[in-house]
């Protein structure tokens, strides 16, 4: 069975001081990240440093960004590279989450590009892939999708994307409160992990994890993350609390 990873997405909430408060108070809900899964929080670019230096002291937390540039340095106002990540403790970066490509012009092209320099820079990419529910009811989902994670791992070799992380984040189920039932979850996770597999091999396939987003809250992580192919959450709203973001991580536990 794949580890689960049970990640924050904080978006543009938290500040340094918010974020130091807010990674406190997750310590005194979960002393140690059980040894059976990974956490991760993705705060914002500026709150990165705070993040890290209360991660360092909260042993198994893992820390990510939101984003990343595909370049080493240049002019190119208001990105950041692999390597200033790295140098404040980013293990991972979310790539191409649908906000990201709604209002500021990502595409498949460039999550590849960020993918790509990701890996090669030794950061595990968590790329984002789903539909619009326009999409969905058109009953086009399936091949976006696809075509999504194909474009995404365009020239990643099989050893690089064992470290990859697909999250499967349906547009109609971020921040509405709406989720995705276990079985969409899993059909469509299901689904990725064959392409994953027809790109690679079975193993290659096997070992990379696909997280689900959208609404994924502690009410209805049991029965998400209880599905075969869901192997953890980017969670949104839920993970700017302690409480319910620790709850989650808990019942990941205790699925495990
Ligand atoms: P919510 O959990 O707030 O729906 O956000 C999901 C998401 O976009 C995570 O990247």
């Amino acid at each position: 069975m794949r580890r689960f990873l049970i990640a924050g997405n904080w978006k543009m909430h938290n500040g340094p001081a918010a974020t130091r408060s807010l990674l406190t108070e997750l310590n005194e809900e979960v002393p140690d990240i059980p040894d059976s899964l990974d956490a991760l929080v993705c705060p914002p670019f500026v709150s990165l440093e705070a993040a890290s230096e209360k991660v360092r002291k909260h042993f198994g937390l893992f820390l990510g960004a939101q984003n990343l540039h595909f370049e080493d340095e240049g002019a190119y106002t208001g990105e950041v590279t692999a390597d200033m990540l790295k140098e404040v403790g980013c293990e991972y970066v979310i790539v191409g989450h649908s906000e990201r490509r709604e209002y500021f012009g990502e595409t498949d092209k460039t999550v590849n590009l960020k993918v790509k320099k990701a890996v090669s820079e030794g950061i595990k990419p968590i790329f984002c892939v789903g539909e619009s529910l326009k999409q969905r009811k058109a009953g086009e989902h399936v091949n976006l999708v696809k075509k999504q994670v194909q474009v995404a791992l365009n020239e990643v070799e099989a050893s690089d994307a064992e470290d990859v992380v697909v999250a499967y984040e349906p547009l109609w189920a971020i921040g509405t409160g709406e989720t995705a039932t276990p079985e969409q979850a899993q059909e469509m996770h299901d689904m990725i992990r064959g392409e994953l597999a027809e790109l690679y091999d079975e193993d290659t396939s096997d070992a990379i994890r696909i997280l689900y987003g959208g609404s994924m809250k502690p009410h209805n992580a049991e029965d998400l993350l209880g599905q075969p192919d869901v192997d953890g959450g980017l969670i949104g709203g839920a993970s700017l609390k302690a409480e319910s973001f620790a709850d989650i991580i808990r019942i990941a536990e205790e699925l495990s």
